[in-house]
């Protein structure tokens, strides 16, 4: 069994490249062809045997909440009607060894702040975190954070999901550097939130799959606000790489950038391709 048994979903941001799609709802509950967005991250968490679902949810956080519910008229009504088959995919979103554990971000300070919400639900113990607007699928064998739970196991420290961008898309992205060390594993000696690409250390960039150590925490606490005036998960990572190492982990899979609408769109029409 894994020992990181806690996954973190940041779902708390306002979304507004979705607006006004994302006025009442969050991102994150948008489908790509039958299912939300943060159900395929669930999914993902589960296979690679986490069973604590920690979600950081903001104002738009009733549809999330109700999703992972028990919608007891839902199935009494399927059941009645003998449709079992979509009995069980309603009974599915939660199998039943899994626990849910809701926590309000009350204002939208930015993904650092966010997961630093997720440490009374943590505790001091390495945990994953996923975001859900970043789809990634791998066709030809274990999930991303699947790959990531392997690497933490063989090093012992945090492993950030990393892939090959353009580099004028630097800006958008957390960027790393640093030595490779075995295939697909590099050292992160640099990590800079958002750089311009002539600032950009290289071509590598930072997704939303990560697994990190619970001292994280300490280093979100006294992150203070950076790009965007946001208090950026990066930044606490830069600090973290002082005292532990850290890795870059170049997964295997194909990522939707579920967050904007052309990603969304790919991840629609590819995923429906595979049904
Ligand atoms: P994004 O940078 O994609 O921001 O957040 P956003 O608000 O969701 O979307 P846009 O850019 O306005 O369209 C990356 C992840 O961090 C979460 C988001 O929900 C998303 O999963 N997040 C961001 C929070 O949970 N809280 C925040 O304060 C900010």
């Amino acid at each position: 069994m894994s020992d990181i048994r806690t996954a973190v979903f940041p779902v708390a941001g306002l979304g507004t490249r979705f607006l006004p799609a994302t006025k009442a709802i969050a991102k994150e509950m948008l489908t790509v062809v039958d299912k939300p967005l943060i159900q395929y991250a669930t999914e993902e968490a589960v296979a690679a045997g986490m069973d604590t679902l920690v979600f950081i949810v903001g104002r738009t956080k009733n549809a999330i909440i109700d999703h992972y519910d028990k919608a007891y008229e839902l199935e009494t009504e399927l059941g009645l009607r003998n449709k079992t088959a979509l009995l069980e995919i309603v009974k599915d979103v939660i199998p039943p060894h899994i626990h849910c554990v809701f926590i309000r971000q009350s204002e939208a300070l930015g993904l650092g702040h966010a997961v630093l919400c997720a440490e009374p639900a943590v505790g001091n113990k390495p945990f994953a975190v996923i975001l859900p607007d970043d789809l990634i699928y791998n066709k030809d064998g274990a999930s991303c954070i699947q790959q990531m739970v392997d690497v933490y196991k063989k090093k012992q420290g945090s492993v950030i999901g990393t892939q090959t961008v353009a580099m004028e898309e630097s800006d958008k992205y957390g960027m790393v550097a640093g030595p490779q060390l075995e295939d697909n594993i590099s050292r992160v000696d640099e990590i800079i939130e958002k750089p311009a690409p002539a600032e950009a250390p290289s071509d590598q960039a930072v997704v939303g799959r990560y697994i990190l150590t619970a001292e994280i925490f300490n280093k979100l606490k006294t992150t203070g606000r950076g790009a965007g005036n946001e208090i950026q998960l990066t930044d606490a990572i830069a600090e973290l790489r002082k005292t532990e190492e850290i890795y870059a982990y170049s997964f295997q899979g194909r990522r939707y950038d579920c967050g904007s609408k052309i990603g969304y769109l790919e991840a629609n029409v590819e995923i429906a391709l595979l049904h």
